[in-house]
């Protein structure tokens, strides 16, 4: 007679079903509630958040490719999905179509987060993908000077929406564009939530293969309002190399953990200095506490930028440094991180923006 199936042998059949919008398994995203397998009759619950409904249809047809090599008599898969406090996710619609968001975020500031959305922006864009570059930081926004567009404003459609400026073949949207730049404004949870879901719905973004988002740093309420508003592909983590970042970039991937965006890798920048002259490298922060974050929290190293002055430089004078110096070895580094994140993120749901 056979052996029974087990719930083990379910759960490792299980291991290899991904979700869509990431390459973790779904194991990994806290989406199986139960399992229970009797008589090898198996019943599996499934539960999604209101943004995760999409991938549905991608989870159900990779589960029964997973189970049907087991040889269950019978197996019942279900979904339910949780109710409450999440808003509809962003969908629907025909106007705005993009394929991955990808939020840049940090536990830390300062760390570089918003030189490098900018400058893995521009590598995507020179890739050749349609890309959009959003400034979600709201207390501190840093895009309109990384992309000269200090005072630019973006215009009104006569319908009402925003057209995004455009710099470096980047669409660009970011608060710092809607207010007087020094303005201090106090923003509170559901005013960053209202201001987020305008850029989404409001801003005419086109078709898009990636948004990449700045984020604040920490693990406020703006990293909570996106993971509700919009399905994110993922998120980047950046860190810098000395050990004391560890804890921050601790607390960022438990964040994301518990509100289900995957974590597509963690970049470490200022990771070393490549001198000008003789091109010889200086561990000024020492060295790889990038790895070994990802290595203690099981995620992806998608690589290290060098701590260079023309990078800074370039963020001061609004030209970002892969855009003035593709060819060089920094911009190399950012490319092949670019290039990963392409390779990492799944685009097979297309998010449609509903147009209020
Ligand atoms: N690789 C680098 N080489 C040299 N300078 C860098 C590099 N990365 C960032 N910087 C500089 O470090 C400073 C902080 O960078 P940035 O504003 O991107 O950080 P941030 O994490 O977005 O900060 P915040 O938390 O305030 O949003 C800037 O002056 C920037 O030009
Ligand atoms: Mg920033």
């Amino acid at each position: 007679m056979n052996q029974p199936i087990t719930k083990e042998h379910i759960l490792s059949a299980l291991e290899k079903v991904k979700s869509p919008l990431s390459l973790h398994s779904i194991l990994e995203g806290q989406y199986l509630k139960n399992v229970s397998v009797c008589d090898n009759i198996a019943k599996l619950n499934f539960e999604l958040h209101p943004h995760e409904q999409g991938i549905q249809k991608s989870l159900e047809s990779q589960i029964n490719t997973a189970l049907t090599p087991l040889g269950l008599k019978e197996y019942k898969v279900e979904f339910s999905i949780l109710d409450g406090k999440h808003p509809p996710a962003v969908a629907a619609s025909v106007e705005s179509h993009m394929k991955s968001v990808i939020a840049v975020a940090s536990g830390k500031g300062g760390v570089g987060k918003s030189t490098v959305a900018a400058n893995l922006a521009v590598a995507l864009a020179k890739l050749g993908f349609q890309t959009g570059l959003l400034d979600a930081d709201i207390y501190g926004p840093s895009i309109p000077l990384l992309m000269k567009k200090v005072g630019s404003q973006p215009l009104a459609t006569p319908q009402g929406k925003i057209v995004p400026l455009e710099n470096y073949g980047l669409k660009l949207m970011s608060v710092g564009f809607v207010t007087e730049p020094g303005q201090a404004i106090v923003w509170r949870g559901p005013m960053i939530h209202k201001l987020l879901e305008e850029f989404f719905k409001k801003v005419e973004w086109g078709d898009l293969d990636y948004l990449v988002i700045d984020l604040p740093p920490g693990t406020g309420d703006t990293q909570l309002s996106l993971s509700q508003l919009i399905p994110l592909s993922g998120a980047v983590i950046v860190t810098t190399p000395q050990d004391v970042a560890l804890a921050d970039v601790e607390k960022c991937v438990k964040m994301f953990e518990k509100v289900h965006i995957p974590i597509l890798g963690i970049v470490e920048n200022m990771s070393y200095y490549l001198c000008s002259r003789c091109g010889e490298r200086d561990e000024i922060f020492s060295h790889g506490g990038g790895q070994k974050a990802a290595e203690k929290w099981g995620y992806h190293y998608l690589g290290a930028i060098p701590l260079k002055t023309q990078i800074r430089e370039g963020g001061d004078s609004g030209l970002p440094f892969v855009e003035q110096n593709l060819n060089s070895q920094e911009s190399q580094a950012i490319l092949e991180i670019a290039k990963q994140l392409k390779d990492r993120v799944k685009p097979v749901e297309k998010i449609h923006i509903h147009k209020t």
